[in-house]
């Protein structure tokens, strides 16, 4: 069972597109589908969950989509808030707050303030996520530390990268699964997912539902891990 599961949610426009209706109609559907899989992870036990759910890139789409997908982030939150108290679900918002409407941003510092408590499972939101960004930030921090004088360069490490990232206090993801067909990691978690099993599906996102879990739990399973290191014999 991976303990870390993050999911890349895609094919929300083709789900909606091949059913002749608006992408935005496709997006509902995904948000469905997310309630199936937090459902589902936290049946089975999963720590953490992370859903790549706005990339920094996604702000190329059209205006009128953007702000769809905004004001469904904004109700998402506000509608699912207390069944996340209810059900132990601890959420963290990872992503760049900066460039955010302030009613989006006090929000989503309600929904981790008012989880915090949750020992279940923890949902990480990457919302304005960027895996570039966030390293060249973990950069930036590094490097004022070595101007002031107070970190050598030579003493720069790989774990002080990882304490400088949104995950910080997250162990890296075990899986990352991709629905929609593509195969790609899109800028999602490029540091966190070093040594992460890949799992690609053509089904769209917002056909998500237990089947698709039980396959790819199982095909997970099957995976040998080695980090590098030789298989036990
Ligand atoms: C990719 O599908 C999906 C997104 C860009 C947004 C993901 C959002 C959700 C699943 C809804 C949950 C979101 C919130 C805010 C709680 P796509 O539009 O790229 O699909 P396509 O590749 O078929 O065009």
């Amino acid at each position: 069972m991976p303990r870390h599961l993050g999911v890349i949610m895609d094919g929300n426009g083709r789900w909606a597109q091949a059913r002749g209706k608006p992408r935005t109609e496709g997006h509902k559907a995904g948000v469905e589908a997310l309630g199936r899989l937090i459902e589902l992870s936290a049946r089975q036990g999963i720590e953490f969950v992370t859903v790549y759910s706005f990339s920094s890139e996604n702000w190329r789409r059209p205006k009128e989509e953007v702000s769809f997908l905004f004001n469904l982030l904004r109700r998402y939150v506000a509608a699912e808030l207390e069944r996340f108290v209810k059900n132990g679900i601890r959420v963290k918002v990872l992503g760049e707050r900066e460039g955010l409407d302030k009613t989006i941003c006090g929000l989503l510092d309600q929904v981790e303030s008012r989880t915090a408590s949750g020992t279940r499972m923890q949902l990480n939101l990457a919302f304005n996520y960027g895996a570039k960004f966030e390293l060249a930030s973990a950069m930036r921090k590094i490097a004022r530390q070595v101007a002031s004088g107070e970190l050598a360069p030579d003493a720069i490490t790989a774990d002080m990268v990882g304490e400088n990232l949104y995950t910080r206090d997250i162990p890296d993801p075990d899986l990352i699964l991709r629905t929609g067909g593509e195969k790609r990691l899109s800028n999602f978690l490029l540091w966190q997912a070093a040594y992460s099993e890949f799992i690609f599906i053509d089904q769209c996102w917002p056909d998500f539902d237990e089947d698709t879990f039980r396959d790819v739990l199982l095909e997970f399973g099957q995976r040998q891990r080695r980090y590098g290191a030789l298989e036990n014999r």
